[in-house]
């Protein structure tokens, strides 16, 4: 099996790296896993001019997944916005049609106490953000800066969802719901927005056929605070992806750090880019202490959704949950004045526990 691993900027090279460590030693234990590495993001800009190149996307068209680490960064942010790192990862989202974005919030018991909510509140959490990934403002037309009708300049984007691109999102929420605890909600902003009272009807209308599944709906405000109120009310949360990018961030410190939010994008036949939530942190780069579970437990997501390895997905998975109740903490998860490992060294705790 092949997997392009696409690292790109900041902290992406270190994190990707010990997650192609992981995937190393399982192929040793008979799995065969190919890894090509290839740059992307601000790598992609330096070094061919695109934060995709050509090759880059070839590359990912030949491999069975991908693996995904961040891009972006300061140097970047004043490029025009087609050669912008970010653009690198929204092309690659949009080309291969990966719809459905899962994220799930999972609290590590070792971990309750590091989640700035009291341990109570977030204690056995097992949250399912599910982000709509391919529409929605991101990509809707028109866009763009122009002057109006007064002669002043103004800034617009498109808030856009087909009936297609809800009912399918839907439907998947409610079959991985099925899975779950048989609970989704639905959030969105139907009190103001067309768009989304549009969602709410199609999702609604989408759930005729899974009737032994909860359908709840919840405006986007309200969601944002019963995430820190009572995160443990959820079982599967669907929404869009504007929403889903602004409240996987919020969930993820339910868990401790954003250094724990693994993801996977997924298009209908279940090809996969699998990456952490979080960013590039040009805070802390190069600097071996950023947090690479995120990224493993991404590669441990690849090897079920996109390789059908079930036991070695849990095997990775175990291994982290192992060298966390070992103590092993890297800063962000760290209880203050504890002893911290490198990002390295965690990778090599994560080794030796598998
Ligand atoms: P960020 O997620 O990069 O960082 C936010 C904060 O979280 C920082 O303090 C950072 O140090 C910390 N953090 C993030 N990952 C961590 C980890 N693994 N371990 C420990 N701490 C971690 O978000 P930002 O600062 O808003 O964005 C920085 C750049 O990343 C921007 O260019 C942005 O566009 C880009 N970005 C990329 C992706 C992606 O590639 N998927 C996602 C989000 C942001
Ligand atoms: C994410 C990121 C991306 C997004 C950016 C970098 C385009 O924040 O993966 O959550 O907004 O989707
Ligand atoms: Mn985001």
């Amino acid at each position: 099996m092949k997997i392009a691993v696409l690292p790109g900027d900041g902290i992406g090279p270190e994190i990707t790296e010990q997650a192609m460590r992981v995937l190393t030693a399982l192929a040793g234990d008979g799995l065969s896993v190919e890894m090509e590495t290839a740059p992307v993001g601000g790598a992609g800009y330096d070094s061919a001019g695109d934060p995709l190149p050509e090759a880059t996307l070839r590359l990912c068209e030949q491999a069975d997944g991908i693996l995904f680490g961040a891009v972006g960064g300061p140097k970047y942010d004043t490029l025009p916005r087609a050669k912008r790192p970010e653009q690198g990862l929204l092309r690659l989202r949009k080309h291969f049609d990966l719809f459905a974005n899962l994220r799930p919030a999972i609290v590590y018991p070792e971990l309750a106490h590091a989640s700035t909510l009291k341990d109570e509140v977030v204690a056995g959490l097992d949250l399912l953000i599910l982000r709509e990934l391919t529409g929605d403002i991101y990509f809707g037309q028109p866009r763009g800066v122009r002057t109006n009708e007064n002669g002043e300049r103004e800034g617009f984007d498109t808030m856009r969802y087909t009936e297609g691109e809800i009912r399918r999102i839907a439907r998947l929420a409610f079959e991985t719901a099925r899975k779950r605890q048989r609970r989704v909600c639905s959030v969105d902003k139907a009190n103001v927005l067309e768009t989304t009272q549009f969602w709410r009807d199609v999702v609604t209308d989408a759930h005729q056929e899974f009737r032994d599944v909860e359908l709840t709906h919840m405006y986007v405000d309200n969601a944002a605070m019963q995430l820190v109120r009572n995160p443990k009310q959820f079982d599967v949360i669907v929404t869009g992806n504007m929403f889903g990018d602004i409240l996987s961030d919020e969930a993820s410190m339910l868990t401790g750090s954003i250094g724990m939010l693994p993801s996977a994008s997924l298009n209908a036949r279940n090809f996969g880019m699998y990456e952490p939530i979080h960013g590039s942190a040009p805070d802390i780069a190069g600097k071996d202490v950023a947090n690479p579970l995120a990224t493993i437990l991404s590669a441990a997501m690849l090897l079920r959704h996109s390789l059908g390895q079930e036991a070695a997905a849990q095997r990775v998975e175990g291994a982290v949950r192992k060298v966390l109740a070992q103590g092993f903490r890297t800063a962000d998860i760290a209880e203050p004045g504890k002893r911290t490992v490198g990002t390295r060294e965690m990778g090599d705790a994560v080794l030796a526990a598998l």
